[in-house]
């Protein structure tokens, strides 16, 4: 059976789409899943190079640590998009591919052939916006916007093509539980959102300083204590988090868990 593709993708920059993805694809192979993953961002190559230093350290510390297979999506020497998700779909469980934040026809195939489309977005009214126009204090929608729009093209373009259905996930992302009341709004005002365009949502990961400190040696939060660093509680609530974030997903079971996930 071809792989479940998840797709990352918010046309905002900076809205947490690679971290959500590395942190998706490192979680899905320790559990045993075959993971593939296509990093469409040819210019950044965030998820390559975290996965690039993943390697690296791997090797130097003799560190047998789950790692996905990954490729890095380059117009300039092959610019057959949906061929590339064929060939990586075909011997993997899990295909992850990690998108630019911008809008390009690249962007638009690989989201139209998403089964799990996941739209990270930062806890506030401005990442909102993109998705759609709602008025802040009635949380009433005035109108979805223009990604809601690319979005609902793809679907169609999903359907047209094999039939299938897209499942849009907006994952709020940096969760800044100090900010209770801003987390409130934002939720009803998402609530209200989701029932018009079509969309779940689910709890993403915490703002924690970790998430800027672990892409040089290309590890996440499930790795810590295999390298010895684990540091205790937080770091325990973050992977309970990183749990809920790959429960929220619903997956299908492509595979059982190999081994249990460490707490
Ligand atoms: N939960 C978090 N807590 C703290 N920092 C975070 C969190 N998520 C992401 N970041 C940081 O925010 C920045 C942007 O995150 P990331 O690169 O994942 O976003 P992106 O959507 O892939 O960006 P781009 O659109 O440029 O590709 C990075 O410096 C990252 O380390
Ligand atoms: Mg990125």
């Amino acid at each position: 059976m071809a792989a479940h593709r998840i797709v990352f993708a918010n046309e905002k920059g900076g809205s947490g789409k690679s971290t959500s993805a590395v942190h998706t694809a490192v979680a899905l192979a320790a559990r045993g899943a075959r993971v593939a993953t296509l990093d469409l961002d040819t210019r950044q190559r965030t998820l390559g190079r975290y996965l690039d230093n993943r390697a690296v350290l791997m090797k130097r510390d003799g560190l047998d640590l789950p790692m996905p297979i990954y490729a890095t999506f380059d117009p300039a020497k092959d610019n057959d998009i949906r061929a590339q998700l064929d060939a990586l779909a075909a011997d993997a469980d899990m295909l992850i591919v990690d998108t630019p934040g911008r809008d390009d026809d690249y962007v638009r195939a690989a989201i139209s052939t998403a089964d799990t489309l996941v739209t990270p977005i930062n806890d506030s009214f401005v990442d909102l916006d993109l998705i759609g126009q709602v008025d802040s204090d009635s949380y009433k929608v005035k109108r979805p916007s223009f990604y809601a729009e690319l979005v609902w093209d793809a679907r169609k373009a999903r359907a047209k093509t094999d039939g299938g259905t897209v499942d849009w996930v907006v994952l709020r992302n940096r969760l800044q539980h100090l900010e209770a009341r801003n987390m409130k709004r934002v939720a009803l005002a998402l609530a209200e959102l989701s029932k018009r365009v079509g969309f779940r949502v689910i709890p993403g990961l915490s703002e924690r300083v970790i998430y800027r400190e672990l892409f040089p040696k290309g590890l996440t939060l499930l790795d810590l204590a295999a390298i010895g660093q684990d540091a205790g509680l937080a770091h325990v609530a973050a992977r309970g988090e990183l749990r809920e974030l790959i429960a929220g997903l619903q997956l299908p079971e492509a595979t059982p868990a190999r081994q249990p996930e460490a707490a």
